[in-house]
């Protein structure tokens, strides 16, 4: 098991759209262990393989408060969803950045486990927001795109200025 280092928006490579995983392998098994330490290393509810500079549609959540609800999604396709949230997200690749995006309430998603079982699963409130958030990775698309332009320029300064204060 490994930590992986984990992609900073704006980096141009969050914005991959990621491939389909042909098979699960030992290989795919591996990444979504390594996955799932640096999220709960992190900490974090939520790990997209494109965020590990991986492009291939994997994705791993654990929204529960004693890390013992860890999901690994393989190829994930959202099939239904309904009714409208709002809540504040943040994300491992935009660190210090919280802001208010709008999500469906609930959705249904299908999937491949860690064992390259498929399976269906409904969700609402934290874990659907996550389990979109996360797979708007895999379309290379990071939460603060949902936002107006004007709030992505003053988000880039900000993540500028942190990053020149850390140095
Ligand atoms: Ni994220």
């Amino acid at each position: 098991m490994a930590l992986l280092p984990i992609l900073h928006y704006p980096d141009l490579r969050l914005h991959t759209k990621a491939l389909p995983v042909a098979e699960v392998d030992g290989r795919i098994r591996a990444l979504a262990a390594d996955m799932a330490e640096t999220m709960y290393a992190a900490p974090g509810i939520g790990l997209a393989a494109t965020q590990v500079n991986e492009h291939i549609r994997l994705v791993v959540i654990d929204v529960s408060e004693d890390k013992t609800g860890l999901l690994t999604f393989i190829n994930p396709q959202i099939i239904e969803k309904s009714g409208q949230c709002e809540g504040e997200e943040g994300c491992l690749s935009v660190p210090g950045i919280y802001e208010t995006v709008q999500r469906a309430e609930r959705v249904k998603v299908r999937a491949l486990n860690a064992e390259g079982k498929p399976f269906e699963m409904e969700a609402d409130g934290l874990l659907a927001v996550c389990i979109q958030h996360e797979l708007d990775h895999l379309e290379g698309k990071v939460f603060v795109q949902h936002l107006s332009q004007l709030k992505q320029t003053r988000i880039k300064a900000r993540i500028a200025k942190l990053a020149r204060e850390s140095m």
